[in-house]
């Protein structure tokens, strides 16, 4: 099934959850979200060089962005984009040394051609989606302003490949988006949303077709907790 929603919406929705977005993220997941952005960080370790300039997509509160700035070995300069300003806003209240912000669509990069050596990207392509060619122009936009050689790494939910368990999460999930529903009556919409948007995303290889198809190679693609999310690696 194609899921297809308003690009407005989308943008409003976001506008909407930045206040308990980090929190709420980290109850719906029971905590696994920090996890699994502690094993991207390891894939984004494993082959970083000195001086990495990094882009981080759809950045939101900057979660990601500030622990891959926070990285000791190898400092890396950080710019974090979104189109949600008061997503960005909270970014910038809690804003660490080496991070950047600025607004703007993932599918019209305000960057020069090869700027960045990594582009990363956590929890955004799924938004990405709303419109037939979203994903896949935004993905070129990550191409072109990679550096040759550069790295991109996503981090997504993907599809379960057993049945079981994802009928397990699609309740569990369909139960904790009732509740919060019920508690936060202004962002019901948003998070049924999220959950559809979840529920319907692509499986680990249609996605890795996807970014091979946007102008990527050497797609890799790693389960993790076997395949409650994916990281895709890739480079220019
Ligand atoms: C689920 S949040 C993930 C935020 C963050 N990366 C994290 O790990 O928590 C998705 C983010 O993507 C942003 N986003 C969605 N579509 C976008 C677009 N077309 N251009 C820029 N940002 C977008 C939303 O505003 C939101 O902040």
């Amino acid at each position: 099934m194609f899921f297809a929603m308003d690009d407005n919406k989308i943008h409003h929705f976001f506008d909407r959850i930045w206040p308990l977005y980090e929190i709420l993220n980290h109850i719906i997941t029971l905590g696994l979200d920090i996890i699994w952005r502690n094993v991207m960080l390891h894939v984004v370790k494993d082959g970083i060089g000195a001086e990495e300039r990094c882009l981080d997509v759809g950045c939101g509160t900057g979660e990601m962005t500030r622990q891959l700035a926070r990285r000791k070995r190898f400092p890396m300069r950080v710019v974090g984009i979104d189109f949600s300003m008061p997503m960005l806003r909270k970014a910038v209240r809690r804003n660490s040394e080496n991070t950047t912000y600025v607004m703007c669509d993932a599918r019209l990069l305000p960057f020069a051609d090869c700027t960045f050596n990594l582009v990363t990207m956590a929890f955004a392509a799924r938004n990405l989606r709303s419109e037939n060619s979203g994903l896949t122009n935004a993905i070129g936009e990550i191409a072109r302003v990679l550096v040759k050689g550069g790295r991109f790494i996503n981090l997504e939910t993907t599809q379960h490949p057993s049945q079981l368990t994802k009928t397990l999460i699609g309740i569990y999930a369909r139960i904790m988006v009732g509740i919060i529903g019920r508690l936060l009556r202004g962002s019901r919409e948003a998070y049924h949303y999220l959950y559809t948007s979840y529920r319907e995303f692509y499986s680990i290889h249609e996605l890795a077709n996807i970014i091979h198809s946007s102008g990527l190679s050497h797609v890799e693609m790693y389960k993790v907790m076997g395949g409650l999310v994916a990281i895709h690696r890739a480079c220019k």
